[in-house]
């Protein structure tokens, strides 16, 4: 890894359209994703296999990856379930899935319909396997920084799921903060519990903007030593179960952010301005991002 360099895994295929109600087309979705992969972005999440009745707008999963291949050097994962959903990733020539559980019961129930202790059962049987037919495996810990039904969640019950992750075989755990609750006291203490327990490089920030306090959070990340960061072009996004939750960590505003502290991304500003151009009309209305509306600055 280059010092001052930061890595940006751009979800806004999956996390951004997983909410949108009027469906999108494969040729639209297609637009969007070799728009992202013309900025510079290396690392997209281009949709999910999780069930068609849950999350319509991703039911066509397996035709879209069809339809695109990532060029050298760079991966495109999905999230992932359950055993369907690992057959169908492989079936689609997908090389990086994404598995996902929350840190709070109540969501994880809402979510994918399970207790921790029965999706934590169901990993231990997907991702072994996973990587032994050569997959990357990456996993998501929701609601850390909140829960929308049980409120505060204890970052000690975050970092014990997070080495359970890591141990049965995931490159990298993504601690999200679903609802965009958090502020920098908090992920201050989060952050310093993790770089306790694991290399830095085994966690990543997925910060929502719901509440205006995701570039906060990311900075004090930044500060402490944190290169990766999850984020979707345009601010779009959210997770349909959990109520409130619109809009994640606007893929420019973060790159605006990082250029000007001199930290390299790999990504050309003006192209990713161009991808985000592209997700509005792929989705027919004004994205919320403040430097896609503001545009940059010299
Ligand atoms: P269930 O209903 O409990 O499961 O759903 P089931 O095993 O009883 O299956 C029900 C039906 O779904 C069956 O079909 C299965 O075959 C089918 P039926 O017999 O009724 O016709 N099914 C599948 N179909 C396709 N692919 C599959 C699959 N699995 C079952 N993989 C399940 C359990 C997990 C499937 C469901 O709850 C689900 O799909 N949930 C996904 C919810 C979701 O995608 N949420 C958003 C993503 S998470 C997020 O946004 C947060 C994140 O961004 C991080 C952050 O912000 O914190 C990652
Ligand atoms: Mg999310």
């Amino acid at each position: 890894r280059v010092p001052d360099a930061v890595s940006i895994y751009e979800v806004s295929p999956r996390d951004g359209l997983q909410n949108e109600s009027t469906l999108i087309s494969v040729d639209g979705k297609r637009r969007l994703i070799d728009a992202l992969v013309a900025s510079g972005l290396r690392r997209i999440e281009i949709t999910s296999f999780v069930s068609p009745k849950w999350v319509p707008q991703l039911a066509d999963a397996e035709e879209l990856a069809r339809a695109i291949r990532p060029p050298e050097g760079v991966t495109y994962s999905a999230l992932c379930p359950n055993a369907r959903g690992l057959e169908r990733a492989l079936s689609a020539g997908l090389t990086e899935i994404a598995v996902f559980l929350s840190a709070s019961e109540a969501h994880n129930r809402a979510n994918i319909n399970k207790t921790i202790a029965d999706t934590l059962s169901v990993f231990s049987e997907i991702v072994p396997p996973a990587r032994e037919a050569g997959l990357q495996v990456r996993a998501y810990v929701s609601t850390v920084w909140g829960c929308p039904y049980e409120g505060a969640v204890d970052p000690a019950r975050v970092v014990q799921i997070a080495e359970k992750l890591l141990e049965l075989g995931c490159y990298q755990i993504s601690l999200g903060d679903t609802i965009g609750v958090g502020n920098p006291r908090q992920t201050r203490e989060i952050v310093r519990r993790f770089l306790d327990a694991m290399p830095v490089e085994r966690f990543a920030l997925h910060m929502h903007d719901t509440r205006g306090t995701a570039l906060a959070n990311v900075l004090t990340a930044l500060e402490m030593g944190v290169r990766d960061f999850d984020a979707s072009v345009g601010g779009v996004g959210g997770c349909p179960y959990a109520p409130g939750a619109a809009g994640n960590l606007a893929t420019e505003d973060l790159v605006y952010m990082l250029h000007g502290m001199g930290l390299e991304t790999g990504i050309d500003l003006e192209k990713l301005l161009e991808a985000g151009n592209v997700a509005e009309q792929v989705i027919g209305r004004p994205l919320p991002g403040k430097v896609h509306k503001a545009g940059p600055f010299r």
